[in-house]
């Protein structure tokens, strides 16, 4: 396990106005900003496509199975993710922060990782340069391309580097217990595997169920993972430094293999 190494998504949820396109949420991206400024610790960054990249990938009906798609849907898709991107970092460099933007093409082949380029990400990282990447469509082989997205790069980047921390931000308050009260799961214990999965999804929106697949497969592997609103960044902060806050953690399976 890296020490101190925090690996976080930020949710296209959080970071855009999901049901107005191209619309990034300048705010929530500035306060995030503001509070992962004040944390002088390695940290690595991913973020989702919201009404960015994946607004435009239903437009050219594009998905995460490898295809023949439209190449100017495939230009338009990968573009959006880099203006998308380019809002992010400047909010970063404006608080004093240095991101450095990096394709998820530099480090995954065929949604393959490429242990060595992970690894490079982590020393850029504890050089206090946070590496940031992003949901993108990528090139697989013989010009079929996929979406790969931030949920899955999350997993990819985990299992590679076994950060101290991973964390999703949402533009909810974790995982709901009861939808209707909205009432939030504190802790999901993987001890033994024994996450009442269809329990957890049953109330949960498909994007949801995703990002919880994800986080399971990640916390299978010994990490904890957090679910936290995004758009009450201090959380974030308060999870980093062990401080008590509202969300919820997917306890990292410990096996005794
Ligand atoms: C989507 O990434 C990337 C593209 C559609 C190009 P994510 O699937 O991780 O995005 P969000 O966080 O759910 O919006």
């Amino acid at each position: 396990m890296v020490r101190n190494l925090i690996l976080i998504k930020l949710g296209g949820s959080v970071i855009t106005f999901k049901e107005k396109p191209l619309t990034a949420n300048f705010e929530a991206i500035n306060n995030i900003s503001r509070i992962l400024a004040s944390l002088k610790i390695p940290l690595i960054i991913v973020h989702g496509g919201g009404s960015f990249g994946h607004h435009l990938s239903i437009k050219y009906n594009m998905h995460t199975r490898p295809d023949q798609y439209d190449p100017h849907g495939i230009s338009v898709v990968h573009e959006s993710m880099i203006a998308l991107n380019q809002v992010i970092v400047n909010s970063m460099i404006k608080v004093g922060m240095n991101p450095y933007a990096i394709m998820p093409s530099n480090f995954t082949l065929a949604h393959k990782p490429i242990a060595k380029k992970i690894k490079e990400l982590q020393s850029i990282a504890e050089d206090s340069i946070i590496p940031i990447t992003f949901g993108d469509i990528v090139h697989i082989r013989n010009r079929t391309y996929s979406i790969v997205s931030g949920d899955a790069l999350m997993s990819i980047l985990s299992k590679t580097l076994r950060p101290s921390k991973v964390i999703f931000t949402l533009n909810v308050d974790g995982i709901y217990k009861d939808m209707n009260k909205k009432e939030v799961l504190k802790e999901l214990d993987n001890i033994n595997n024994s996450i009442n999965f269809s329990k957890v999804v049953q109330d949960v929106t498909g994007g949801m169920r995703r990002k919880v697949t994800e986080a399971l497969k990640i916390c299978g592997s010994g990490m904890d993972v957090f679910m936290i609103n995004g758009l009450k960044p201090e959380r974030i902060a308060n999870a980093i430094t062990n401080t008590e806050f509202e969300g919820t953690v997917l306890k990292g399976l410990r096996s005794s293999k």
